[in-house]
């Protein structure tokens, strides 16, 4: 008999760690739009690939010191990273003297980012939260809130944007300010699909490019040179749509730069960098 319970243990167990290893996005694919959905989306597998697909090196190339310069011009210095992924930002801050507070909804990359961190002989201070209910688990107030990576599209749900929203809002300073990148959304519904592949996703062996868009999903795979594959069910954010949202929840300024660049010229970035103030200018 405890033979047979311990045999039952282990299959359940082995189970529960394929069930990690493999996405769900349901029956139907293209119609799983859930907010929540990032949590089987960032399976334990995917999480160890993400820094193939990333390349911190090469992206520490393509952003330079852009995020950096951003904060110390606006005399920033206790910064809340909300989409800490792997923790390439968190680091590159810490690294560069901010105090730094790295958060994420997925424990599995929370725990790869502490990792990573730990390999270069950095702390990081971690705190798990969803970004919808963020001050029930993050105290005290910061400086700069930064939210990179392209994450903020992984709110499907207009209230969970505002309510998200409302919450970077509620943990800065009366001065503080919100960073939130984007894919260029506007051009790939609007002309289709073509990254110079500079930015973010810099891992040159790694395929990543969308199977679906429409306005309510932009479905993109990654493919590994192992041959493995994952998929991630994004919002399409237009540009003018983010920024408005973010003035709608209270934010005075927002200032848009395309592809890490002061000013762009170009055309099409591939991505684009909002930066929003809270500080009222009578204040
Ligand atoms: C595309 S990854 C980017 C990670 C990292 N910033 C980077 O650039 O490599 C998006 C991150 O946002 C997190 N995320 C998505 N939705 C979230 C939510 N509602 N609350 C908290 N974290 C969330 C995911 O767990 C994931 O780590």
């Amino acid at each position: 008999m405890q033979g047979t319970v311990s045999k039952c243990v282990e299959t359940l167990s082995s189970m529960n760690k394929q069930f990690k290893n493999i996405q769900n996005h349901g029956e139907h694919p293209l119609k799983s739009r859930d907010t929540e959905l990032y949590q089987q989306e960032y399976i334990q597998s995917f999480v160890e690939k993400w820094d193939e697909l990333i390349d911190w090196d090469a992206r520490a190339d393509s952003e330079g010191q852009f995020f950096i310069d951003i904060l110390k011009a606006r005399d920033k210095q206790k910064v809340l990273d909300v989409a800490t992924g792997t923790g390439f930002h968190s680091v590159q801050l810490l690294n560069a003297g901010f105090e730094v507070t790295s958060a994420d909804g997925n424990a599995a990359m929370l725990t790869k980012a502490f990792e990573n961190a730990r390999t270069k002989n950095l702390m990081l201070h971690t705190v798990q939260a969803d970004w919808r209910w963020l001050n029930k688990d993050v105290n005290g107030k910061f400086d700069a809130i930064i939210c990179l990576g392209n994450s903020f599209t992984h709110l499907h749900d207009e209230m969970d944007r505002r309510r998200a929203l409302a919450e970077f809002y509620a943990a800065l300073k009366w001065d503080g300010i919100l960073i939130i990148d984007q894919r260029n959304y506007d051009a790939i519904l609007d002309h289709g699909f073509s990254s110079k592949h500079k930015y973010y996703y810099c891992g040159d062996q790694v395929t990543a490019e969308p199977e679906h868009v429409d306005d309510g999903l932009a479905r993109f795979r990654y493919a590994f040179p192992d041959g493995s594959e994952y998929h991630l069910n994004m919002f399409p954010l237009r540009k003018s749509y983010t920024r408005k949202l973010m003035k709608e929840v209270g934010f005075q300024r927002v200032k848009t730069f395309g592809d890490f660049q002061e000013t762009y010229e170009e055309k099409n970035p591939d991505f684009f960098i909002h930066v929003a103030e809270k500080k009222h200018t009578n204040a």
